[in-house]
């Protein structure tokens, strides 16, 4: 039977996707969180799964619903982010779309923090690790394939090419995210996908068209 289960492109291929932004705590009411609105890598993990994948979803907080079949994990945080991905390995595929935030507040998490002590807070930040870099290149479960987003400004194919190299993932999809582009957050985006193939521009295409080529592209890419 054509349609049986049993010959979809990913079936026994275990892909471990992130996805949205993560939130940094400064103190019990306030974070530090970008625009990230995780649309595209929820599209990205349910597309996967279309295609036969067991897919664990580690999400940041976002207000989405889970693709179907797709193994939701929820964080807070770029470290529980990256316990969450370490706990899902092995993996054959691991998909970084997430916003991970850079920085993180270096303080004591514990009180508010109040005006009324005077002065300005006296936020120090300390850089929070790279989960794709870490991925791509782990010791022991390094997936066979390693995928990671680049979101730029701008120079977006030089930059994202440079991304790839220093963290030595296997595919970057680069992306535009200059506000007046409206991808983060939108529900459209224009990628270029840079391999050692080279570099291939997609035209402007829904979040959702863009996830189901990207699967396709990887059960091409794990069929070779
Ligand atoms: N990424 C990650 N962990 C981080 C930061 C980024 O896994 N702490 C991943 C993202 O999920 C994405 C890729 O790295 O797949 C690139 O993210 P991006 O923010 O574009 O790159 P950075 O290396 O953080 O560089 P910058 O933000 O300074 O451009
Ligand atoms: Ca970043």
């Amino acid at each position: 039977d054509f349609f049986h289960a049993d010959i979809q492109p990913l079936t026994g291929k275990h892909i471990v996707v992130t996805a949205g932004p993560t939130h940094e705590p400064i103190d019990p009411v306030r974070y530090i969180a970008n625009r990230s609105s995780g649309t595209q890598g929820f599209a990205i993990a349910g597309a996967l799964a279309s295609l036969g994948a067991k897919v664990t979803l580690v999400a940041g907080p976002v207000a989405l619903e889970t693709p179907v079949g797709v193994n939701r994990i929820d964080v807070e945080t770029a470290l529980e982010m990256q316990g969450a991905v370490e706990a899902a390995l092995p993996a054959d595929v691991a998909v970084c779309v997430a916003a991970v935030a850079d920085w993180r507040a270096d303080c004591d998490h514990g009180q508010k923090l109040k005006k009324s002590k005077g002065g300005l807070p006296d936020l120090k930040l300390t850089e929070n690790p790279d989960i794709l870099a870490g991925l791509s290149k782990h010791i022991e479960k390094r997936p066979t394939l390693v995928v990671g987003f680049a979101a730029e400004t701008e120079n977006v194919i030089d930059y994202a090419a440079a991304k790839r190299e220093r963290k030595g993932c296997d595919i970057i999809v680069a992306n535009d995210v200059s506000h007046a582009t409206g991808i983060m957050g939108g529900h459209e985006n224009e990628v270029h996908i840079i391999s050692d193939k080279g570099v291939e521009s997609w035209p402007k295409l829904s979040k959702t068209e863009v996830a189901v080529k990207l699967a396709l592209k990887i059960a091409e890419y794990l069929g070779k």
